[in-house]
C-alpha cells in the first residue's frame, strides 16, 4: 500500500501542478487550508489516547467529546476517530470538526483525498499512518484519490464554523478535548485571541485545549491571558512531531512557520513548547501532569 500511494503521489502532483499555474487567486489561503494531513503527530495521538482520555474518563462516564477546530479539511478529525480505533480506546467519542472555509466542509463530508494528504508533510512517498489502518478505513477512488470509508465518516459531524464569532462557536455545545492547532499562526492575533476566548467558553470544568503548531511567544502570550496551565505530557516529543519536514527540507524550523527548537533550558519553556492545556477549574485534576515550579499559581 505505502508502495501504491506513493505512485499515486507522483501522478497527483503532475496534475496538481498544473492546477496551480492556472489559478490566479487565493493561493497561499488555499495552501494553508490544504496544509493538513492524516496522522500528523503520531507521538501526540499516542499520548492523547493512552494517557490523556484514560484519566479524563475516571471523571465523566458519559460519552467524551471532542472539537477538532479549524479542522481544515478533516484529516485532523478523521485521524483521531482513527485512533480511537487503533488504541483501543473503550469507551464511544464524539467528535465535532469545524472549519471556517465551507469548500474544505464540503470536502471532509465526502472524505475522498489526494494521496499527498497521507503522506507526511515535505515527504513523497512516506505516510505516518499505520498500514493497518489504511487498510481498515480507506479504499481507492476514481481519478487517484482515497476514499475513507463511510463507518468512519459518518461518526464525524464537519460543520462550518467562524471561530472568531461567539455565538457560531458556542452552538455546538461542551467538549472535553478542544483543538485548535496549526492555526493560530496562520491568524491574525486579535482574530486568534477572540477565537480561543470563545473556545474556553465551550470546555468542561476537566477540559483540555491543545493549541500547538504555532510560534511559542504567541502560545506563551495566549496561555498567561488566559490563564490555561499547561501540562507535561510527552512535550518535547510532539513539539517535535510537528516538524516532520526537517527531514527533507534541511534544518529545522525551515518549514514548521515561528516554530523555534526545543530548548529544554528556556525559561519559558514550560509554556512556549506545551501542547496541551488544563483550565484553572481543571488543576487539581490534572496536577499530576502540572510542572509547579514553572506554571504560574
Ligand atoms: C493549517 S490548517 C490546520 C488544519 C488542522 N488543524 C491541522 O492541524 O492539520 C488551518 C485552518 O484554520 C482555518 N481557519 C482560519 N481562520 C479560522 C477561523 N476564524 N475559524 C475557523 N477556522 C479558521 C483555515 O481555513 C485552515 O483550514
Amino acid at each position: 500500500m505505502l508502495h501504491k500511494l506513493s505512485q499515486l503521489f507522483q501522478k497527483s502532483t503532475k496534475t496538481r501542478h498544473r492546477h496551480h499555474l492556472n489559478e490566479k487567486s487565493s493561493q497561499f489561503t488555499q495552501q494553508v487550508i490544504t496544509s493538513t494531513c492524516f496522522w500528523r503527530n503520531p507521538p501526540q495521538l499516542q499520548t492523547i489516547f493512552e494517557q490523556l482520555l484514560p484519566k479524563l474518563q475516571t471523571a465523566k462516564p458519559q460519552t467524551l467529546r471532542l472539537g477538532v477546530h479549524a479542522g481544515s479539511i478533516g484529516c485532523e478529525a478523521i485521524s483521531l476517530q482513527m485512533a480511537s480505533n487503533y488504541y483501543q480506546f473503550p469507551r464511544p467519542i464524539e467528535i465535532v470538526s469545524t472549519e471556517i472555509d465551507s469548500k474544505a466542509v464540503q470536502k471532509a463530508r465526502r472524505g475522498k483525498f489526494e494521496p499527498q494528504h497521507f503522506l507526511e508533510p515535505g515527504s513523497a512517498d512516506h505516510t505516518l499512518l499505520p498500514p493497518e489502518l489504511i487498510e481498515q478505513f480507506t479504499k481507492r477512488a476514481c481519478f487517484n484519490k482515497i476514499q475513507i470509508k463511510q463507518n468512519l465518516l459518518k461518526q464525524i459531524k464537519f460543520e462550518q464554523c467562524d471561530l472568531a464569532s461567539r455565538s457560531a462557536t458556542l452552538q455546538f455545545g461542551q467538549f472535553d478535548l478542544i483543538f485548535f492547532q496549526n492555526a493560530i499562526v496562520h491568524i491574525n492575533p486579535d482574530a486568534a485571541q477572540q477565537c480561543v476566548a470563545n473556545l474556553i467558553e465551550t470546555a468542561n470544568p476537566n477540559s483540555l485545549i491543545f493549541l500547538g503548531g504555532t510560534a511559542g511567544d504567541q502560545l506563551s502570550r495566549l496561555a498567561h491571558q488566559f490563564n490555561l496551565l499547561p501540562l507535561n505530557a510527552n512535550n518535547e516529543m510532539v513539539y517535535n512531531g510537528w516538524s516532520w519536514r526537517q527531514s527533507i527540507w534541511g534544518q529545522f524550523p525551515s518549514s514548521h512557520l515561528g516554530m523555534e527548537p526545543f530548548d529544554a533550558q528556556h525559561a519559558d519553556a514550560q509554556y512556549r513548547y506545551a501542547h496541551v492545556f488544563a483550565l484553572e477549574t481543571g488543576r487539581d485534576f490534572w496536577q499530576p501532569f502540572i510542572d509547579n515550579e514553572s506554571v504560574a499559581q
